[in-house]
C-alpha cells in the first residue's frame, strides 16, 4: 500500500474486519510489506465485499455515431495487415483489460466486397451477430457458413475461422464478441494462424443448419462430442417466428418479456461453454420489471426501439444500438413503440456463472418494481 493508512476498509459490523491503524500496527505492516506480504484484516472488506460491485459502468454505444467511424476504418487499414478491421468497444470501467462488460470483449468488424480475413484459430470463444450487408461469410473447420443481417454464428475455442465478404456482396459490418478478457484473466490465452493462411472449404455449405436446425430434430448420425454447439448459425427468420409462437403461449417473464435462449441442439445448454445468448421479444408498449442478476450482459438492439434503466441510468436505443448490463445492476427494459414490437440479441457469461456456482438472480421490489431514473 502507499499510503501509510491501512484501515480505509474497515467496517464497524460484527464479523467483518474493523481493526483500527495504531503506530505499533503500522510497523507490522510495513514489516510485512518488506517480505511480499500482508494482513488480511487491512484488504478483507475490500476484497470480499458484501455483494458484486461491478467496475464496469452501463454504456450504450450507439450506431449512428460509430457507423461511419467503422466505415472510415476501410480506407486506413487492409484486413491483411490489421488482421481484423475493428472498432472496439472500451467500458470507461475496464479499459485496463479492454472489456465492454465485465470479462467480455465486442467490437464493430467491417469487410468490403471480396475481401477476406486470413484464417486463425484461439482459445478465447466468439461469436458474430450481423449488422449490415450482403454476401457476409464464415468458414469454421471447414464449414462454411452464408450470414444475413441478424444471423448469429458461433466460432469456438479452438476452430479455425476465417470471415470474409463475396465478391458479389456489399460491405457488411458485424458484432463480434469474444470471452477475451475472461480467458486472459485466466491467463489461458493461445492463438495461431492457419499455416495456409486460408482453409479449404470441406462440407457443403450450411450444413450446420441442414444438419442440426431442425426444430426439435435431431439427426440419427452425429458423433459430435465437441462442448459447444454443433449448430455454428442460428438465422434470424426462425427466432424471430419462434419469438412471435411463443408469444401465443406464454406471458412471458415479468423481467425480460418473451425470451428464448440460443442453445446447443443436442443438449439444450448454451452454445459455447463460456458464453451464453438469447433474443428476447418486448411487445408492443412492454416495461418489464427491474432485476439484478450476476454475469455480463451485452445488449444489441436487432428490432426496434426503446429504453432500459441500467442501476438508474437511463439508455435510449434504436436498432442497431448495443449495450451493456454489468454484473449484478438493477435493470429493465422497456419498448418505445406502443404498435412495433422490440427484440434485443444478448450474450453474456452466465454459462460461467452457473459452472461455478456463482449465478444469482433478485427482483426488485421498491416502487412497484421500476427504477426512477437519475
Ligand atoms: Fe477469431
Ligand atoms: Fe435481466
Amino acid at each position: 500500500m502507499g499510503s501509510d493508512r491501512y484501515d480505509e476498509f474497515k467496517e464497524d459490523t460484527e464479523g467483518r474486519a474493523r481493526v483500527a491503524d495504531s503506530p505499533e500496527l503500522i510497523a507490522y505492516y510495513k514489516d510485512l510489506e518488506r517480505f511480499e506480504a500482508g494482513a488480511l484484516w487491512t484488504v478483507a472488506n475490500k476484497i470480499e465485499p458484501w455483494a458484486p460491485r461491478s467496475a464496469s459502468v452501463p454504456v450504450v454505444w450507439r450506431y449512428a455515431d460509430l457507423r461511419s467511424h467503422v466505415l472510415r476504418s476501410v480506407d486506413l487499414v487492409s484486413p491483411e495487415d490489421a488482421g481484423r478491421r475493428v472498432v472496439y468497444l472500451n467500458n470507461p470501467g475496464r479499459r485496463d483489460v479492454a472489456a465492454a462488460v465485465g470479462w467480455l470483449y465486442s467490437g464493430l468488424q467491417v469487410m468490403k466486397a471480396g475481401e477476406r480475413a486470413s484464417a486463425h484459430a484461439h482459445t478465447h470463444s466468439a461469436l458474430r451477430f450481423i449488422m449490415e450487408g450482403e454476401g457476409a461469410y464464415t468458414i469454421v473447420d471447414g464449414h462454411k457458413m452464408t450470414l444475413g443481417a441478424r444471423d448469429f454464428v458461433l466460432t469456438p475455442n479452438g476452430t479455425w475461422h476465417e470471415h470474409g465478404v463475396e465478391a458479389s456482396g456489399s460491405t457488411c459490418i458485424w458484432q463480434d464478441g469474444l470471452d477475451i478478457p475472461l480467458v486472459n484473466a485466466l491467463e489461458a490465452g493461445f492463438y495461431a494462424v492457419h499455416p495456409d493462411l486460408h482453409q479449404p472449404v470441406t462440407h457443403p455449405v450450411d450444413d450446420t443448419t441442414h444438419t442440426w436446425g431442425g426444430p426439435a430434430l435431431q439427426p440419427q448420425i452425429s458423433g459430435w462430442t465437441k462442448p459447444y454447439s454443433p449448430l455454428f448459425k442460428y438465422e434470424w427468420e426462425p427466432t424471430y417466428e419462434a419469438l412471435q409462437r411463443y408469444a401465443r403461449a406464454t406471458d412471458g417473464s415479468p423481467y425480460d418479456g418473451i425470451l428464448l435462449n440460443y442453445v446447443n441442439p443436442l443438449n439444450g445448454g448454451p452454445v459455447m461453454p463460456t458464453i451464453g445468448a438469447s433474443m428476447q421479444m418486448l411487445r408492443p408498449g412492454e416495461h418489464t420489471k427491474a432485476h439484478r442478476q450476476t454475469g455480463s450482459y451485452l445488449y444489441q438492439v436487432a428490432k426496434g426501439s426503446g429504453f432500459s434503466i441500467v442501476d438508474g441510468k437511463r439508455l435510449d436505443w434504436t436498432e442497431r444500438d448495443i449495450f451493456c448490463v454489468p454484473s449484478w445492476a438493477v435493470h429493465e427494459h422497456a419498448n418505445g413503440s406502443a404498435t412495433e414490437d422490440a427484440c434485443l440479441f444478448c450474450f453474456n457469461d452466465v454459462p460461467v456463472m452457473r459452472a461455478l456456482g456463482l449465478y444469482r438472480e433478485e427482483a426488485v421490489t421498491d416502487n412497484g418494481g421500476r427504477q426512477i431514473p437519475a
